[in-house]
């Protein structure tokens, strides 16, 4: 009969085989080594702040079109609610390279060259794993998407940085770029139109970028994330420079176009043989995308196009007026060509962006995320969304232009 004597002996037996010490001392150092995200940090503090309006959150402030969400609720009454396959549903996948086909020219094919993922963050995860041994070096271009140097980290990559300036209009400096490549360079992760800057990206910086990769025999990561939410140009990828498709990793998703951040879903499009191994990765990790997610984001690709079109209006109106009085307060501000920020420079405040931000949220209850945290060439910059509704950016800016006039 098992007695509370066997339970006590063996409690005693593991304990002297066991490991000594702090099991604390056993966390994995490269993920130790990342710090913890800087716009999180923040956001503890306005979490606590009541009736703080916020212009720091990355995400649409639009409730996802009902007729997606419907989508989804069908998926779920109707039982879809089973592992796809691993690459996606094939009708999704034949919509996704329709899409690309249609905006870019560049044919993808559905059954080879596309994975549907669980967001551009899944996507971006898998494709850097594909592609990056440790040691090896990414250029990443700075002020960038808060994630990038972590998930080259983790997976003992080098994130190399080229800064981009305010007075260059945040255009890459070609030959900038050309000296961060070294023996070691893998790739060059782009992110048009760009979070946190809204720039976007020229022709003729394309062409030179796509030369320097093929030169270089380098992979070319582009998260296209906003390239729905894009305002006076028409927006262009790499793949579509000749050479490009074999060497790039091309990133998608819904979360931004359509409202659907919390639904995880996106895409990655390459060629075949980056995606043989890059599905790999996927099968081993996530099986597949969420299934009800995949069913929504068909009719979101189908039936969807006047909500996107409605919701990029809405953004162009916030973004005329944001930027006019940030200019009017002061803080010079460029007009971002897409995406849903602004990043005006606080400098003649004679404060530093974390100061500005910090007293900005105490005295005013307006939060917004300093510049450095998405680099140290942004650190005289404040990054403001305007995915919130006007009423709340009046107000916000009306507070910001008191606040800057008390300094
Ligand atoms: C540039 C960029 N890439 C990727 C993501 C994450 O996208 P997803 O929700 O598809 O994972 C974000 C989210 O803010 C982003 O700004």
């Amino acid at each position: 009969m098992a007695s509370a004597n066997v339970f006590e002996e063996n409690t005693v037996k593991l304990t002297l085989v066991g490991r000594k010490g702090n099991p604390e001392s056993l966390l994995a150092e490269t993920a130790k080594a990342i710090p913890p995200s800087g716009i999180r940090q923040f956001f503890d503090i306005v979490y606590s702040t009541p009736d703080c309006i916020s212009l720091g959150v990355g995400e649409p402030d639009f409730v996802t079109p009902w007729r997606i969400s419907d989508t989804g609720i069908f998926a779920i009454k109707d039982g879809y609610t089973h592992y796809t396959p691993n690459r996606g549903l094939l009708e999704l996948r034949n919509l996704i390279t329709a899409a690309i086909e249609k905006q870019h020219g560049i044919s993808y094919s559905p059954e080879d060259e596309v994975v549907v993922t669980m967001g551009v963050s899944q996507g971006l995860d898998i494709a850097l794993r594909s592609i990056v041994n440790p040691g090896d070096e990414v250029i990443i271009v700075e002020p960038c998407y808060v994630s990038y140097e972590a998930n080259i980290r983790l997976i003992g990559g080098i994130a190399v940085t080229v800064p981009t300036f305010a007075d260059e209009n945040f255009r890459i400096d070609i030959n900038r770029l050309k000296k961060a490549v070294t023996p070691k360079t893998k790739g060059i992760l782009l992110n048009y139109p760009s979070n946190p800057t809204g720039s976007s990206i020229d022709y003729d910086t394309l062409d030179a970028i796509a030369r320097i990769a093929i030169e270089n025999n380098l992979i070319v990561f582009s998260d296209e994330i906003y390239s729905s939410i894009i305002y006076e140009r028409e927006h262009q990828s790499i793949i579509s420079f000749p050479g490009m498709k074999e060497r790039t990793v091309y990133l998608n998703g819904f979360s931004k176009s359509h409202a659907m951040t919390g639904w995880r879903l996106g895409y990655v499009a390459g060629p075949k043989y980056l995606i043989d191994v890059l599905l790999k990765i996927h099968q081993y990790t996530a099986l597949c995308a969420p299934s009800i997610s995949q069913y929504a984001a068909i009719e979101a690709m189908q039936n969807a196009d006047r909500e996107v079109a409605h919701m990029r209006t809405e953004y162009t109106r916030r973004r005329n007026f944001i930027v006019s009085r940030f200019n009017e307060a002061g803080l010079p501000c460029l007009s971002p060509q897409g995406a849903f920020y602004v990043f005006p420079d606080v400098s003649p405040t004679g404060l530093s962006s974390e100061e500005f931000a910090l007293k900005l949220l105490k005295a005013q209850k307006v939060a917004v995320v300093p510049g450095g945290v998405f680099g140290e060439c942004g650190k005289n910059h404040i990054r403001c969304s305007f995915a919130n509704s006007m009423e709340n950016i009046r107000t916000a800016m009306k507070r910001i232009d008191k606040f800057v006039k008390g300094l």
